[in-house]
């Protein structure tokens, strides 16, 4: 498949499985934070330092409304997305919501990979599990430089490598391949778990290791090699709580995790 083949490939398998899916905004929240609750922290660190926001890949804009409930008046949240549906679903949260949120946030269309926005125009942009779906990852992190002004600041969560998400995920993809051949269908165990539904306990986790298009995840020097181009580069392997252990989360609300299934990157140009 050529890359715009990809990318359509991509933005159908997000229209059937919006990120997280649930019709309600109030049971993805409650799914969303309750399994990745270092998610609202590091929101509440992006707010705090920006009044003006621009989230790459917002899906149903579970983060964008968290995101305007606590900027202030005055400030802005622009969420893009490739998948139409995420966009709509965002939407009628927001709307749904609007007496809950301080601002609130404007959801256009759009790709990552040609972003709607000059050079040197963005004070923020933000990102949580996207970059790694996109068909030319190098390209949309460039696209991320392009529009960031000059000592302007990116926040982005990529999968990590060796983690224990990334592992079973690329294991339920080798499992289906070999489903795949045995069967003589394309994404077999796809088709299986289509006919069931997991998204209350799991969210869109089943259906996104086997039907993603593309699923990239990156090492420590991956991640160096990818932001090159930005001046100062931070990561935080972040993001692998056991599913109940409320103890452990209260106490590292960062999700600081050396086996984290996430790179938190903070890159300013
Ligand atoms: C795992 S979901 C994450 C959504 C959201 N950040 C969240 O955490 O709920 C990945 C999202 O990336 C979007 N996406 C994939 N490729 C894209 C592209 N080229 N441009 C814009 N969005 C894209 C998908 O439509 C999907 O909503």
């Amino acid at each position: 498949m050529n890359s715009a083949d990809i990318s359509e490939a991509t933005r159908q398998f997000w229209n059937m499985w919006p990120c997280d899916g649930q019709s309600s905004y109030e049971r993805r929240a409650k799914l969303r934070y309750t399994k990745e609750p270092f998610i609202l922290h590091h929101l509440r660190q992006v707010t705090a330092a920006h009044n003006h926001i621009v989230e790459v890949g917002c899906g149903q804009g579970t983060d964008a409304l968290t995101a305007c409930q606590y900027l202030e008046s005055g400030a802005t949240y622009t969420g893009i997305d490739a998948s139409d549906q995420s966009i709509a679903s965002a939407r009628k949260a927001a709307e749904e919501r609007a007496a809950h949120l301080n601002i609130q946030p404007d959801f256009q269309e759009g790709d990552a990979l040609a972003l709607p926005f000059a050079d040197d125009s963005l004070d923020c942009v933000y990102s949580m599990g996207v970059l790694h779906h996109v068909s030319d990852t190098e390209r949309a992190v460039a696209e991320v430089h392009r529009v960031l002004k000059p000592g302007s600041t990116c926040y982005i969560f990529l999968y990590r490598t060796a983690s224990p998400k990334l592992i079973v995920a690329y294991m339920l993809r080798a499992i289906q391949a070999v489903c795949d051949v045995l069967s003589g269908r394309q994404r077999s165990l796809l088709r299986v778990i289509e006919k069931r539904s997991f998204e209350g306990a799991l969210g869109t986790m089943l259906a996104e290791a086997f039907g993603v298009p593309v699923m990239r995840s990156y090492s420590g020097r991956g991640i160096k090699r990818l932001f090159s181009r930005f001046g100062q580069v931070d990561m935080l392997a972040c993001g692998f709580n056991w599913p109940f252990d409320a103890a452990y989360k209260r106490a590292n609300p960062s999700g600081r995790n050396a086996i984290g299934n996430f790179y938190y990157i903070k890159a300013t140009k």
